[in-house]
């Protein structure tokens, strides 16, 4: 049995995964190079310092900036992404997820959040989702990154639940890895062929209830 939903922020509760790229491909633009959409896909779910290794890849720079230029060019990123992030409001929280979140309470299933992200916090305030979590782990407590499991199997230590009783939902083929070996199931969510090795996948919480995600997952 279900007991806890842990969910992943960036492209799942709101749709912040296009701040990032669009954070990322301006500054890639800057150094003379794109970065496409699809590239971008690398970067969910990794940490900030990650994402940025991948980008300077794409553009041939992986070894061409210091440790301190790179925290330079992460921080300008961030200031970027930030300035996306000042614009949300409660209404930017995706369709239907509300509804799900009140669903899961009602049923007394315990919630948290799972995120790489050091801005989840300022997310969670802006789009008033603070107050729904039972749990929130995020960059700022966990500094292991996705792939491993710590960011989901933290959530589930403070809650004191099992992990095969816990849910992860995660739009990124990274968190669907770490939600596997941490050992509890998973819902791909918004339908990318990256995220096959899911339990089960949604393309959105629209109409999504407790009771469809028990008939897949007991
Ligand atoms: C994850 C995003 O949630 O957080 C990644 O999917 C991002 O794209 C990571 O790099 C770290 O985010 P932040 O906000 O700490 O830079
Ligand atoms: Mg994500």
């Amino acid at each position: 049995m279900i007991t806890c939903c842990i969910f992943d922020l960036d492209g799942v509760l709101v749709d912040t995964a296009r701040f990032h790229y669009r954070a990322w491909a301006d500054m890639a633009h800057d150094l003379g190079f794109e970065f496409t959409p699809e590239q971008g896909e690398a970067t969910k779910g990794v940490s900030r310092m990650a994402s940025l290794d991948i980008v300077l890849c794409v553009g041939g720079m992986e070894n061409r900036f210091s440790p301190e230029e790179k925290e330079r060019l992460a921080a300008e990123k961030n200031a970027r992404y930030l300035n996306y992030v000042s614009t949300m409001t409660p209404d930017d929280v995706l369709p239907g997820v509300r509804a799900f979140l009140a669903d899961l309470k009602r049923n007394g299933v315990k919630i948290a959040l799972g995120s790489a992200s050091k801005n989840a916090g300022t997310i969670l305030d802006r789009c008033a989702l603070r107050d729904v979590f039972d749990a929130i782990v995020d960059g700022t407590l966990v500094s292991r990154a996705k792939p491993d499991p710590v960011v989901f199997s933290k959530g589930a230590e403070l809650l004191g639940i099992a992990p095969e009783r816990c849910v992860v939902f995660e739009d990124a083929a990274a968190g669907i890895e770490a939600a596997t070996r941490a050992g509890m199931r998973s819902v791909g969510v918004g339908g990318d062929k990256l995220l096959a090795r899911a339990t089960m996948a949604i393309m959105t919480f629209e109409n999504f209830t407790y009771d469809a995600l028990c008939k897949t997952i007991d």
